[in-house]
């Protein structure tokens, strides 16, 4: 396909896991870079090609064009063990990442003690459900500025001080040192993991000012998502990075009139992996029916997620947050063979039954009770369709509906894990894109 001129992002409007992946894969056909700006390998982002799944989880899922280049940029926290492993696993299908990869030297590195001190958390009542990998503490020695970025394995002057000092900080937060490894050996790991990408780190801000200055495509891919976000999020069950479109900002170091479209993907029902509030969850047999119908355990730590309803509310906050040109209603024939479909259109207070915005507080989420309305299901299967024309009546009907409730036109509507398997709507935003 040919190269065009387009910035576009791409963000969860839920809470994960919304298909992301698939989408960023779909549309780096057309795209000359793909760029992570967030998160890290907390994220995990299957692509499914013929057939054969590929998860991603810190390469930009653009890494299956040969004819993209691929941005880390400085909002993401990295793990250099986890980016060997799938840099290798990729190899093993003929893809190589060097050479058309660029990592910023202002992105955090997770170390040893980042994962050690989230776990640790994590064994206490009140967790997060963390993915274990780090990702919090790693978020916060950067904000303490006591953080080792890409950049001083170039330059290791102070270097192994400044791992010290976190390993005794670590240390003392959990009440001993112990079961840490010595800063000598976390300094060697990672100077014999970082050998290979050196070459690779470098300003990816100035590289990414000057695409744009030539009228380049850049696609921007999200990770994690709106509800998850550490400050519009459902606080504190949240992950430590900004995931929505102000992540983007300060990630990449690009301005907002950079960017041209955003677009938000959702499922056509509603998952959440760990602990905290999700309104419109299904505890019976529809859950249990939509996580197995949909696969839904975690890419990353293959935990069940749990299982809900579209959530009309939380979306269209979402979609506003982010500024939403369109929105990608992903999974669609998840919900083929059910007698009915149920989308959340708005919250009530359980006892006042007064209707209540975005609850922001833990005790608020508490008091919610969801309004939800009720949709014939669609006898002849959305799986595989690949035309608006080709969806069943109720199946319209309840896109159509979704797309009312957000208040953001549907952009596309995916009807199966593979690449190929979906179709634009009909005032889709992507056309000539897709
Ligand atoms: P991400 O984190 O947003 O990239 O999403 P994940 O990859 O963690 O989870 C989405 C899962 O749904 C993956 O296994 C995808 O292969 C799968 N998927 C994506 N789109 C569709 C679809 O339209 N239908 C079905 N059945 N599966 C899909
Ligand atoms: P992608 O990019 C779904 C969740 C975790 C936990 C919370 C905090 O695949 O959509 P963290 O390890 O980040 O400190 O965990 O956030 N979480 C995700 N849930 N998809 C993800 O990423 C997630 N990344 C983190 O389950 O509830
Ligand atoms: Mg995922």
């Amino acid at each position: 396909m040919a190269k065009h001129a387009e910035k576009i992002a791409i963000l969860g409007v839920q809470w994960g896991d919304e298909g992301k992946g698939k989408l960023v894969d779909l549309l780096s056909a057309g795209f000359l870079n793909v760029v992570r700006f967030q998160g890290g390998n907390n994220a995990g982002h299957t692509v499914v090609v013929g057939g054969k799944a590929i998860a991603l989880h810190q390469i930009p899922s653009g890494v299956l064009h040969p004819s993209c280049f691929l941005v880390v940029g400085s909002g993401v926290v990295i793990n250099l063990e986890g980016f060997r492993q799938e840099m290798e696993k990729l190899k093993a299908l003929g893809i190589e990442v060097l050479g058309r990869l660029m990592l910023s030297s202002g992105a955090h590195i997770i170390l040893p003690y980042h994962i050690a001190l989230d776990k640790w958390r994590e064994s206490f009542a009140g967790r997060i459900g963390t993915t274990g990998r780090g990702i919090g503490p790693a978020y916060e020695t950067k904000a303490a500025r006591i953080g080792v970025r890409l950049g001083d394995l170039q330059n290791q002057h102070g270097l192994l001080e400044r791992i010290a000092n976190l390993h005794k900080e670590i240390g003392l937060i959990m009440g001993g040192q112990e079961a840490l490894p010595s800063p000598e050996a976390v300094l060697a790991d990672l100077n014999s993991l970082s050998t290979p990408l050196l070459p690779c780190i470098g300003d990816t801000h100035e590289y990414l000012f000057n695409s744009w200055k030539k009228g380049e495509s850049i696609l921007f891919e999200g990770a994690q998502a709106a509800m998850l976000d550490i400050d519009h999020g459902t606080y504190p069950f949240v992950t430590s990075s900004s995931c929505s479109i102000g992540g983007l900002f300060t990630g990449t170091g690009l301005p907002p009139k950079a960017l041209h479209k955003v677009i938000g993907v959702a499922k056509a029902y509603a998952t959440r992996v760990g602990e905290g509030p999700f309104p419109s969850e299904l505890d019976g047999p529809i859950g249990e029916s939509l996580r197995q119908a949909g696969h839904e355990f975690g890419t990353t730590t293959g935990r069940p997620r749990r299982c809900g309803w579209f959530d009309a509310v939380m979306a269209r906050h979402a979609c506003q947050l982010n500024g939403a040109d369109g929105l990608c209603l992903m999974k669609l024939d998840v919900l083929d063979g059910l007698d009915r479909v149920g989308i959340v259109k708005e919250y009530r207070h359980k006892d006042s039954k007064n209707v209540i915005g975005s609850p922001f507080s833990i005790r608020e989420w508490d008091n919610i009770e969801p309004v939800i309305e009720y949709f014939d299901g669609w006898r002849q299967p959305v799986k595989g369709v690949d035309k608006w024309g080709g969806l069943p009546a109720q199946a319209k009907k309840y896109v159509k509906a979704i797309e009312e409730f957000i208040e953001t036109p549907i952009a596309y509507v995916s009807t199966g894990p593979d690449r190929e398997t979906g179709l634009l709507a009909p005032r889709s935003c992507l056309k000539g894109l897709l």
